[in-house]
């Protein structure tokens, strides 16, 4: 269906005609939208230990970058010009963050990375630059003036804390109000500046790199032992005559490396497991919850019945034909799992649906051990 979101196209028009293609502003995305989050909140989140913070000033024309946790007496007054605080993963502290992230799920989960929160004073921003990842930036409080430039030259600023393009050329320029969306594919330069104070959220997306990816998979494969027959056979050297030359890396050893790696094999299923496994892990600052005092399975039971169950806001619930992944552990089918798929899909499961399956042990099992580890929360969301 066409949507506001995405200025009245459907979901499927706008994955084909801009998605990793082309920016699109679109005009009042989400009418009368709130911030996630107060301001007082925000900082209040700036503070804990756990969350990924950074305060960019630019101060006399200088840019300067700090990493938090940040006391409210360890920012700039709110005074003064041209700081900026960003959050990044707010949709794991929050479930109004997470909310506004599930809008966006129109793209695959394997794709959807977090929702990034910068607020800024007057003047504030990060500068000119550009991002590997396709991003929504929805503003949500105050307004923001956003420049951007498809330039070939990508030069970045030389001896500065953060990325900041050398030679910044803008192309179209809009003032966003509370409720536009600006969408830009990766390397379109941007530059957005506060109009007054604001608050924008970025919904970013992951696109791990080649280099990452190989490196990943070999360590998974390598954990797993499958990394051909050879994986668990020590390095064995009965011909190796004695040296003159010691320092010397012996031409049989790399021979012999050489048809250890020459030996490695993979199939398809294994790239697939691997995947679910790497992309559904929890990022590592990842706490879950446990429930203080569980219900035990037959109390859960009778609660999930009345009001339904929802994933954690922090959970990442993936699947393919015949695994499902979840926070990076890997299970395979025994039986067609519709419920599995619709819970991962919609994250949550009616009261209606979860009696329907209640009189199946192994499923209740599952869901309660679940939800002991914190996983899923009892309650569908509001
Ligand atoms: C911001 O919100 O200030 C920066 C977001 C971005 O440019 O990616
Ligand atoms: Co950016």
């Amino acid at each position: 269906m066409p949507t506001a979101l995405l200025g009245n196209l459907t979901p499927s028009q706008f994955m084909r005609r801009y998605w990793q293609k082309k920016p699109l502003l679109i005009r009042q995305a989400i009418p009368n939208v709130e911030a996630p989050l107060s301001r007082e909140e925000f900082f209040e989140l700036a503070d804990q230990d756990e969350v990924e913070a950074r305060l960019i000033t630019h101060f006399r024309n200088k840019w300067q970058l700090e990493h938090g946790p940040f006391a409210p007496d360890e920012l700039p007054s709110l005074k003064q010009r041209a700081w900026t605080l960003l959050v990044q993963g707010v949709d794991l502290y929050d479930d109004r963050a997470r909310a506004l992230l599930d809008r966006f799920r129109f793209v695959p989960d394997a794709r959807l990375d977090d929702l990034m929160i910068s607020y800024a004073t007057d003047g504030g921003g990060v500068g000119p630059h550009f991002d590997s990842y396709d991003v929504f930036l929805l503003q949500v409080k105050g307004k923001r003036r956003w420049r951007i430039s498809a330039q070939k030259d990508l030069t970045l600023q030389a001896g500065l804390p953060l990325k900041v393009l050398q030679n910044f050329h803008a192309e179209q320029e809009w003032l966003l109000e509370p409720g536009d969306m600006l969408y830009l594919p990766p390397h379109i330069a941007h530059d957005g500046i506060a109009e007054g104070e604001c608050m924008t959220c970025s919904i970013g997306f992951r696109a791990p790199s080649a280099s990452e990816l190989t490196a990943q998979f070999l360590y998974h494969l390598a954990e797993r032992g499958e990394a051909a027959g050879h994986a668990g056979a020590l390095y064995r050297d009965p011909q190796q005559p004695a040296v003159e030359r010691p320092a010397e890396l012996p031409a049989a050893l790399v021979e012999r490396v050489g048809a250890i790696l020459a030996g490695i094999k993979w199939k398809e299923q294994d790239i697939a497991s691997f995947l679910g496994t790497y992309l559904s892990e929890p990022k590592p600052s990842v706490v879950f919850d446990p429930p203080q005092r569980p219900l035990d399975e037959a109390r859960f039971i009778s609660q999930a019945s009345k009001s339904g169950i929802r994933l954690d806001r922090k959970t990442n619930l993936l699947y393919n034909r015949r695994f499902f992944f979840i926070n990076g552990e890997e299970t395979s089918f025994d039986g067609a799992k519709k419920w599995l798929f619709d819970l991962a899909d919609h994250r949550c499961m009616s009261a209606k649906r979860f009696v329907t399956l209640s009189h199946d042990s192994s499923v209740t099992a599952r869901l309660h051990e679940w939800y002991c580890a914190g996983w899923i929360q009892v309650g569908e969301l509001a």
